[in-house]
């Protein structure tokens, strides 16, 4: 099966590069290459590759630059999307657009099913949202695959943890925010899985289980052995440009219902990651 990923340069493109598997033939692409903002460029690279799957990974993921910029959001995340779509419609490639838990409020305790209505509270969440229905409206050959708190090789919560961490005693990391942590390495594996079947629809995809960001960092912290005291704070004491859904927690039951849940628990999956930081030398 022959995957091309776009965003290829990003944390769930070098997931998918590190995939091994004899059955699959991932090229993982970057803006360098492929800028899903022009159509032109998209329908040309894939009628040049012919894969069977599209991951469309790439996006505009600075959650708070984002208000400031909207239509550079809009650009990349909706009208990208748009082109990504209509080049899997026209090639006849199935699609998988990666989505994000903040095309929901998160007004609520119970986690989100896919059956339950989106109502992002930011620009970079609506700007999502925007890029779904497009795909939807589009790709007949379709999985949405919404993920949440995504972590691999790149910028994210726990390099930064790691990097605070040896540098002070003590930190404030906030409370009141609730999600699942994923690692960018399982979704990769959850997805080629997925789009191995014809099971097309909205998936949620998130390692299991939940906790706040305070929680998250105490496990890190305690996973790796680093002495740091974590004081819990509210969002407030934090301000953004962006605002944030208070408990967006995804329940994976389209992949329950359907071909059954790969996922491991978040803690487990931070245990390996930390292993492969650690044996790739990112860490110490
Ligand atoms: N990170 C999270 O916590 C999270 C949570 C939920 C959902 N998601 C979704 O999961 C997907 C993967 O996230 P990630 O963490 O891997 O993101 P990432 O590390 O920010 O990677 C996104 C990649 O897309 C590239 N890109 C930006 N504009 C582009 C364009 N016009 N054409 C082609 N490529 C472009 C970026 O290149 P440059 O770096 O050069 O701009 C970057 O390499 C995204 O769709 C994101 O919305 C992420």
């Amino acid at each position: 099966m022959k995957i091309v990923v776009t965003g290829g340069n990003g944390q769930l493109g070098r997931a998918f590069q590190t995939l091994a598997a004899a059955d699959i033939d991932i090229q993982a692409v970057d803006l360098d290459v492929l800028d899903v903002t022009n159509q032109a460029q998209v329908l040309q690279y894939i009628e040049a590759q012919k894969p069977a799957v599209v991951v469309h990974g790439a996006a505009m993921t600075q959650v708070d630059a984002a208000e400031g910029i909207p239509d550079k959001a809009y650009r990349i995340n909706a009208v990208g999307t748009q082109n990504i779509a209509a080049a899997c419609l026209r090639y006849g490639c199935k699609m998988v657009y990666v989505s994000t838990d903040y095309v929901f409020a998160g007004d609520q305790t119970e986690a989100y099913t896919e059956f339950m209505p989106t109502k992002p509270l930011n620009v970079y969440g609506k700007s999502k949202l925007a890029g779904e229905e497009l795909a939807r409206s589009i790709c007949p050959r379709l999985f949405i695959a919404r993920t949440a708190w995504l972590y691999g090789d790149g910028n994210n919560f726990v390099r930064t943890m790691l990097r605070l961490g040896k540098e002070r005693k003590k930190l404030q990391v906030v409370n009141d925010q609730t999600g699942s942590p994923t690692y960018a390495k399982d979704l990769a594996q959850a997805i080629v899985a997925l789009a191995a079947t014809e099971h097309y629809g909205t998936y949620h995809m998130t390692n299991n289980g939940s906790c706040t960001w305070y929680e998250f960092a105490k496990e890190i912290f305690r996973q790796s052995a680093l002495p740091v005291t974590v004081e819990a704070v509210t969002t407030e004491a934090f301000p953004r440009e962006a605002k944030r859904p208070p408990h967006s927690v995804l329940r994976n039951y389209m992949l329950e219902l359907t071909i059954g849940d790969p996922f491991r628990s978040w803690q487990d999956a931070l245990t390996d990651y930390l292993a492969d930081e650690k044996e790739k030398g990112r860490v110490k």
